[in-house]
């Protein structure tokens, strides 16, 4: 398995082509238009510039991870893939719709895996061309600098499947978690209380954006408060995985904040429109409340 096609040239699907041909795959790189895919491998270029003034990387392994990527047409390209990545936006019907596209092209082997954040995999693989070849591989944000992969195998998952592409995370260099397909699985399980409880304590007046940002960030020692790093998700982002956790498990310990249920109203859903909890049309993000 040499090529790798990976659907969604956004942030995520960026990021998982940049590591996958740093570490000497050939990647499909496809999203809604080719333009689209040629502006996702120009984001990696920049990103790879970077690392080569850090020193992190010489200008010869720049240059060959930038040629192992390429930019195709649409998903019909994908055919001579081994593993299909889809990194699409969080949309079932979208998801669902790409599925059964590369279908049509994906190769009697080829295992089709999907980065979704919260949607159920035994559910979405209804949609693939076969379920025992479909799988969750949940990457981090930023990608390159999260060394983390969940692993989330629906009821149907083979083995085979599981360990073709366990191989392919450690050949990334990153650390593999099997997670079972609960809502959220691991990570947004235990994360999203946090963000959602911080929205909570903002509504609530407990204390001010940058307080509550700098309490968990100093008295956690995390990297980033909650309220920026869900600027840094996506307040929308946020907000529906929060929802699937609610109503997937049916508690109400999970039930979303208002204030973020407000702020996705008003589309303030963080870096990605300019403003959310912090606002980032300045040099530095400025506290909105
Ligand atoms: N792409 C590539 N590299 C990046 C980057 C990006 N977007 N952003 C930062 N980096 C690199 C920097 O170049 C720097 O590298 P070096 O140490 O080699 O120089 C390193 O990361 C640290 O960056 P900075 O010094 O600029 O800033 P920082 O120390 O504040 O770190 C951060 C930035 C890595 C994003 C850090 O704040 C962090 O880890 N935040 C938490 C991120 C997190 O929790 N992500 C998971 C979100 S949940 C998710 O993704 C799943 C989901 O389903 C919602």
């Amino acid at each position: 398995m040499q090529t790798i096609g990976v659907i969604g040239a956004g942030q995520m699907g960026a990021g998982i082509a940049q590591v996958t041909a740093q570490a000497g795959y050939h990647v499909l790189l496809s999203d809604i238009s080719k333009e689209r895919a040629e502006a996702g491998k120009a984001g990696i270029a920049k990103q790879l510039e970077r690392l080569v003034t850090k020193e992190k990387i010489d200008a010869a392994a720049r240059d060959a991870a930038l040629a192992l990527i390429e930019p195709v047409d649409s998903v019909a390209a994908m055919a001579p893939c081994g593993l299909v990545i889809e990194a699409a936006t969080e949309r079932e019907e979208i998801k669902r719709a790409i599925f059964a596209e590369v279908g049509k092209v994906l190769g009697g082997e080829a295992v089709l895996a999907s980065n979704t954040s919260s949607i159920p995999i035994t559910r979405l693989a209804q949609a693939a061309p076969d379920p025992a070849r479909f799988v969750g591989v949940h990457f981090f944000n930023p990608v390159p600098v999260m060394g983390l992969i969940e692993l989330i195998r629906g009821l149907a998952t083979s083995d085979a499947t599981v360990t073709l592409v366990e191989d392919y995370a450690h050949r990334l260099g990153k650390k593999v978690v099997r997670a079972n397909d609960a809502p959220g699985f691991i990570v947004n399980r235990v994360l999203m209380p946090m963000v959602n409880e911080a929205c909570f304590a903002l509504g609530e007046g407990v204390a001010t954006i940058p307080d509550i940002d700098l309490a968990c960030q100093l008295g956690l020692n995390h990297p980033m408060g909650p309220l920026t790093l869900a600027d840094f998700i996506g307040l929308d982002t946020c907000l529906e995985i929060t929802r699937v956790l609610f109503e997937g498990t049916g508690d109400p310990k999970f039930r979303p904040a208002p204030l973020l249920v407000k702020y996705v109203e008003a589309g303030w859903f963080g870096r990605k429109t300019g403003r959310g909890f912090y606002d980032y049309s300045g040099e530095e993000p400025v506290p909105t409340r």
